[in-house]
């Protein structure tokens, strides 16, 4: 069990997996390319949804490649350790995914045409499932009550950072030509659509029967029956029994947990610090 953190400016990240030293050649000297597919989200959020989706669309809907290869190979956490050291000698475009805050990122991207996708949701549905994920792995240690768990999620003490800093700072990219933003939410309401978005901002032309064959493989059903996809490849030591990676997969399963109080205190801070952001970003709202 690894339950000491790895600090990098002021962050907590889990401590297996991770250093210091490469978050800084990460941020500092990776080289980002131009033909680079990249899905970034704070923890949470729908990430290997996200990255599912990619990686079958770049397949043209064909289930091998996902059904073969770890979610953790086909598209490495560029700030892991393992991650790095693959992605910086490979060759040729490629899939990566990355939970990095704007200002860790690799900042070669900011001058570079490679594609971000990145993924929201609603922050209340993300420390949900973030408490349900941290508390059956033994990745990041975290308080035993969600009233604890929340009021070091408002404050940011907990692995990535703050939410409402991660957000702020990528959505101040949305306009750019290379950065699409998807929300878990829309993603839920209409799928095929989000996909054939996707599709049409990493320039691919999928044919329907193959949007459906992504639709299908992709799908919460689907994911949780594939081991390459749902985590139960980690080893033993990282995950309690009753670890469940694909879990709900709803939204608004905060409402099933807040207290009123507790609800109302989330609003608070949630509408101080994202205020001046027009609401329609947000689906949740
Ligand atoms: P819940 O814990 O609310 O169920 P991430 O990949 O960023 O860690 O996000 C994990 C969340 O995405 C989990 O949310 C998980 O169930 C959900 N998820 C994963 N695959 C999904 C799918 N195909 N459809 C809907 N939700 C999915």
């Amino acid at each position: 069990m690894s339950d000491s953190y790895v600090w990098f400016e002021g962050i907590r990240f889990p401590g297996s997996g991770f250093d210091p030293e490469v978050f800084r050649e990460v941020r500092d000297k990776f080289v980002v390319k131009n033909e680079d597919t990249i899905t970034v989200t704070y923890p949470k959020s729908g990430t290997n949804w996200l990255v599912e989706i990619v990686c079958l669309i770049h397949s043209n809907g064909d289930p091998k490649w996902v059904q073969s290869v770890p979610t953790w190979n086909r598209s490495p956490w560029v700030e892991t350790i393992p991650g790095y050291e693959f992605l910086k000698d490979q060759e040729g475009p490629r899939i990566y995914t990355s939970h990095l805050p704007i200002h860790l990122f690799p900042q070669s991207f900011f001058s570079s045409k490679a594609k971000v996708i990145y993924g929201i949701r609603n922050p209340r549905d993300v420390l949900v499932s973030g408490y349900f994920f941290w508390r059956e792995t033994n990745i990041f240690k975290i308080p035993e009550t969600l009233k604890e768990f929340m009021e070091l999620f408002l404050q940011g003490h907990v692995a990535y950072g703050s939410w409402f800093e991660h957000i702020r700072g990528w959505l101040s990219m949305r306009e750019r030509e290379n950065v699409l933003v998807v929300s878990y939410e829309e993603l839920k309401k209409d799928t095929r659509v989000t996909v054939e978005k996707i599709c049409e901002f990493l320039g691919k032309k999928l044919k329907p029967e193959e949007i459906d064959l992504v639709l299908k493989y992709s799908s919460f059903q689907f994911m949780k029956e594939n081991k390459m996809s749902n985590f139960t490849m980690l080893p033993d030591s990282y995950v309690n029994e009753n670890f469940s990676f694909i879990r709900k997969g709803v939204t608004g399963d905060w409402k099933n947990h807040f207290t009123v109080a507790q609800a109302e205190a989330f609003d608070k801070i949630y509408q101080e610090k994202m205020a001046g952001y027009p609401p329609k970003l947000f689906p949740w709202e």
